[in-house]
């Protein structure tokens, strides 16, 4: 039920995928304990997603697509876009985001958007890219964005794993209560990408990146700052 469509998903992604059909399905959760932000109470959640939102700003009258939107909970927050699209692979997600949230919600893969060409002003993803199987994978799901966006578009990809800091990021999942998640899912592990690989990504298509670093951003009570990093590609 829960394989890829076109039996490419490799350990990882299929491990993710069967955790994030589970966990959408928790109805009685806040929204964004239902999309993933277990740790954080509601208020510090919010606060997360502001210097984010800053980043993408103007988003009045965009038209903006999320990429793994999950039910919604950072899509909530981000003001009044010309038009709400967004993806995600679970069908779960996708219902409970159409509840939540006025727009065009549909179930895809990252790497296979269902928009024509030059849609969008604004693509981005928060929290999504460490669950790909693979660089490859990425590099699809970017060329993809790049696709559906419009010339002068922004594209962000938020909570990126710093391939620099993993050393960093083994010591504190392996605090509590991170030690307990990650016996339930003791497979589950993330993806890593060095800032070259999107520098590279934009040079390729003569476009500017700018990266900084999240424990640049005033968001230290969430533990992934200390070792991701967040993109811009315009
Ligand atoms: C940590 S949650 C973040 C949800 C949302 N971005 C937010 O911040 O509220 C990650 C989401 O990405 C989705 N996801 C992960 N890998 C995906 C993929 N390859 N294609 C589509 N969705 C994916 C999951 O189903 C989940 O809803």
């Amino acid at each position: 039920m829960f394989d890829h469509p076109n039996g490419s998903d490799g350990c990882r992604a299929s491990i993710w995928r069967r955790i994030w059909n589970k966990k959408h399905t928790s109805v009685d959760l806040p929204l964004h304990k239902l999309d993933g932000f277990d740790l954080l109470n509601v208020e510090q959640f919010n606060a997360l997603t502001q210097p984010f939102i800053k980043w993408m700003e103007p988003i009045v009258g965009k038209d903006v697509l999320e990429v793994g939107c999950g039910s919604g909970a950072f899509l909530k927050n981000i003001g009044t876009p010309r038009t709400f699209s967004g993806i995600d692979y679970s069908q779960f997600a996708i219902d409970r985001i159409r509840k939540e949230i006025d727009g065009t919600f549909v179930v895809a893969e990252a790497n296979s958007l269902p928009f024509a060409a030059s849609h969008f002003d604004i693509v981005f993803s928060f929290g999504v890219f460490f669950y790909f199987d693979s660089l490859q994978y990425a590099q699809k799901c970017l060329l993809e964005q790049l696709r559906v966006l419009r010339p002068g578009g922004s594209i962000f990809v938020f909570e990126v794993n710093d391939e620099d800091k993993k050393a960093l990021y083994r010591q504190i999942r392996s605090d509590e209560p991170r030690s307990r998640i990650q016996q339930t899912h003791l497979k589950a592990d993330h993806l890593f990408y060095t800032k070259d690989f999107f520098y590279q990504f934009a040079q390729r298509h003569n476009l500017r990146c700018e990266i900084r670093d999240e424990s640049e951003m005033g968001i230290s009570f969430h533990s992934g700052a200390s070792y991701r990093y967040a993109v811009k590609i315009s």
